[in-house]
């Protein structure tokens, strides 16, 4: 039977400078589905690439005294390095500089010109002389050029148009159709509400610069950006060439996963071409959030202020930083980057939690057993549990993987390894290691904390792809017991399996060097802020540390947020607050979106009397900062479980 076909992508990168942490999260996401859905069957094509052409790239060539394809050469090979690095499958790797493309394009440009989809005009705005470059009137900063400061003067253009205007209402009808077809569901709205604003006819040609691709019936123009860009998804399968066979198995795609800035290139600009072109569109956009920086700011490379992934995975090793990028944010939301986060979870999740895991078991089978466990064993209900859990794991990871709620099943598996070493802490094996009558329940203990870690290190692999086959060589496990079936089956584990003790996974890391070594390595934008004198903060009256201590604070977790209809200023949160859930509505609607809070853990004043607000009954209240003139910011706390109290 011929296997099912999954096709996912990433946007292809602009190589205007190195890669960064905030491209690795995109690509790194992109790559543990595509890894699971390999796990699972699938034929997978999983495509990334990069995005070359363009007056930017021109004019760093420029400065660089090289021609525009050395300049992406180099950077194109850096990315790739990355890749290589951080472990990603990818299946192709597209460049628009690849001479398949070119032609591709050409002939989609040509075709649409011939439908009368594309229509020559003229193109005016803002000109800037020395960038060579078009603003419209609210892009101007103070009326002078964005880019360089200097005077702008009106300027006219002829250029080629896609009749995008034309797609309006055969794209709204698309989202009501398709539900599905925009993910998250709050970006939905937001290209809803622009599409209903009135959409123009698009520039797709320019004469001003020549880093692009010549429309080939009239070369003066090149074909400009987007044409070139988003038709990669299915010039790479060989659409517009010889040979489309690619194409014609993997298209439409199951999911493209973009960025929330460009969400609405490839969930508007992008149907609407492939609407003319008589295309199937894919099945899904996926706009993921940002990486930011600890004070709110987005990593990007034109600010300088980049994390670089390389000196990370030597620091603390690929799966650690892939870990951090999956488990750290629901995808979708915005997350923060610290380093402080960063070694937080390493020492929690990784070395605590999971390598500390693995080694107690690993040792204990050597010790007791001598790497073998007996097939004698003695079960007691106290394993029913955790055999339940287990074999119930690989369902929940679906789930969470269907939605692409990477932390969430991250965090299942998680639960696993937690209980796992509860499970050690209850059944004391070092105590039923000193009496040779409880032997066989030794043996039995051994046997599901190395089963346990069979599921745990199968379902890993996808995120993990280092470190799951490290444990599988300490379970002693090989093939056979390590498919994606056997993963929701407890018991597979076989006799003959030698369990030896293997190196350290995740060593511990001491915090405060680290962190003195490491901001001394990545500027942390925080310090610097900290060291600008502050305006003296007028206060309330001094109280007693009894009078603070009458407000219950505890850490809570965000799983479910919603507008509120009535309040457009409000939202309300469902909270865990380690006891169970509560409702609790606040005023940050202007400044975060359900997804942005989904999974993060706030601070709770617990015992605030409850009110009703706007018909919600708020049990409580999350506590916020004024971060400036009209700017709120929610208290975020990094691996602190529902329920902490703080004091
Ligand atoms: N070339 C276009 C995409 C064309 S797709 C047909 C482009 N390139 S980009 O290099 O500027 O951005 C590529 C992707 O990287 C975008 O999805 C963008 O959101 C993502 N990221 C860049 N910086 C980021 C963070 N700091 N955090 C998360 N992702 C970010 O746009």
């Amino acid at each position: 039977m011929e296997k099912k076909t999954f096709y996912i992508t990433t946007p292809i990168y602009y190589p205007s400078g190195n890669a960064h942490i905030g491209h690795s999260y995109c690509t790194v996401a992109s790559d543990a589905i595509a890894r699971y859905r390999r796990m699972q069957g699938y034929d997978v094509m999983f495509l990334t690439g990069t995005d070359e052409h363009g007056l930017k790239i021109e004019q760093k060539a420029e400065a660089e005294g090289v021609t525009p394809k050395q300049y992406v050469d180099k950077i194109v090979a850096n990315f790739q390095k990355l890749w290589k690095l951080l472990n990603i499958s990818n299946d192709r790797f597209i460049r628009t500089t690849d001479d398949y493309h070119v032609k591709a394009v050409q002939k989609i440009f040509r075709e649409l010109y011939d439908r009368g989809d594309i229509y020559k005009g003229k193109y005016d705005g803002w000109y800037c002389t020395p960038c060579e470059s078009f603003w419209t009137e609210t892009q101007l900063k103070d009326g002078k050029c964005p880019d360089c400061g200097r005077e702008v003067k009106w300027a006219e253009e002829e250029a080629y148009f896609f009749r995008l205007s034309k797609y309006a209402d055969r794209i709204l009808k698309l989202y009501e159709e398709h539900p599905e077809f925009i993910q998250p569901e709050s970006r939905k709205n937001e290209m809803i509400a622009f599409i209903k604003q009135g959409l123009q006819d698009l520039c797709v040609s320019r004469t001003s610069f020549t880093w692009g691709i010549p429309v080939d019936f009239d070369p003066k123009h090149v074909v400009y950006v987007w044409v070139d860009a988003l038709t990669n998804y299915i010039t790479a399968m060989g659409y517009g060439s010889d040979d489309d066979s690619d194409y014609k198995k993997y298209w439409p795609a199951d999911v493209h996963f973009v960025g929330k800035e460009i969400v609405r290139f490839h969930t508007i600009i992008w149907p609407a071409m492939l609407m003319a072109l008589d295309l199937p569109l894919p099945k899904q956009v996926y706009g993921h959030g940002w990486l930011l920086f600890g004070d709110g700011t987005k990593m990007s490379k034109s600010k300088g202020n980049v994390v670089d992934p390389n000196i990370l995975c030597e620091r603390y090793g690929v799966d650690a930083i892939r870990y951090f990028l999956l488990r750290e944010i629901p995808f979708g939301a915005d997350g923060v980057f610290t380093n402080e986060a960063l070694i937080a979870r390493i020492n929690s999740d990784l070395a605590n939690d999971l390598g500390n895991l693995v080694s107690r078991t690993t040792a204990m089978v050597q010790k007791y057993f001598g790497g073998h466990i007996p097939e004698q064993r003695e079960s007691e209900p106290i394993d029913e549990e955790l055999i339940a859990m287990a074999s119930a794991l690989r369902e929940k990871c679906d789930k969470a993987i269907d939605g692409y709620q990477f932390s969430a099943a991250l965090t299942e598996i998680w639960k696993l390894v937690a209980r796992s070493n509860k499970y050690i802490d209850e059944t004391m094996p070092w105590a039923l290691g000193k009496d040779e009558a409880k032997r066989d329940r030794l043996a039995a203990v051994m046997y599901n904390l190395c089963e346990a870690l069979r599921i745990v290190s199968i379902l890993i692999t996808p995120f993990l792809p280092d470190t799951a086959p490290r444990i599988q060589k300490q379970l002693g496990l090989s093939a056979e017991s390590l498919t994606y079936e056997s993963a929701a089956v407890w018991g597979v584990t076989p006799a003959s399996a030698v369990v030896e003790k293997g190196e350290t996974l995740f060593p511990r890391i001491d915090v405060d060097k680290e962190i003195e070594e490491l901001n001394a390595l990545i500027p942390n934008p925080m310090e610097e802020k900290a060291e600008e004198k502050k305006p003296k903060i007028e206060g309330l009256a001094q109280i007693g540390i009894d009078d603070f201590a009458k407000v219950e604070l505890r850490a809570a977790k965000v799983v479910a947020c919603e507008p509120i209809k009535k309040a457009k200023k409000l939202l309300k949160l469902t909270l865990d607050d380690g006891e169970g859930e509560r409702t609790v509505a606040s005023g940050i609607a202007k400044w975060y979106k359900p997804e942005d809070l989904i999974g993060r853990t706030v601070v709770l004043v617990a015992n605030l009397k409850p009110a009703t607000l706007c018909g919600v009954e708020s049990q409580g209240m999350i506590l916020a900062a004024d971060a400036g003139e009209d700017d709120v910011r929610v208290i975020f706390l990094e691996g602190v479980p529902a329920g902490s109290s703080i004091h």
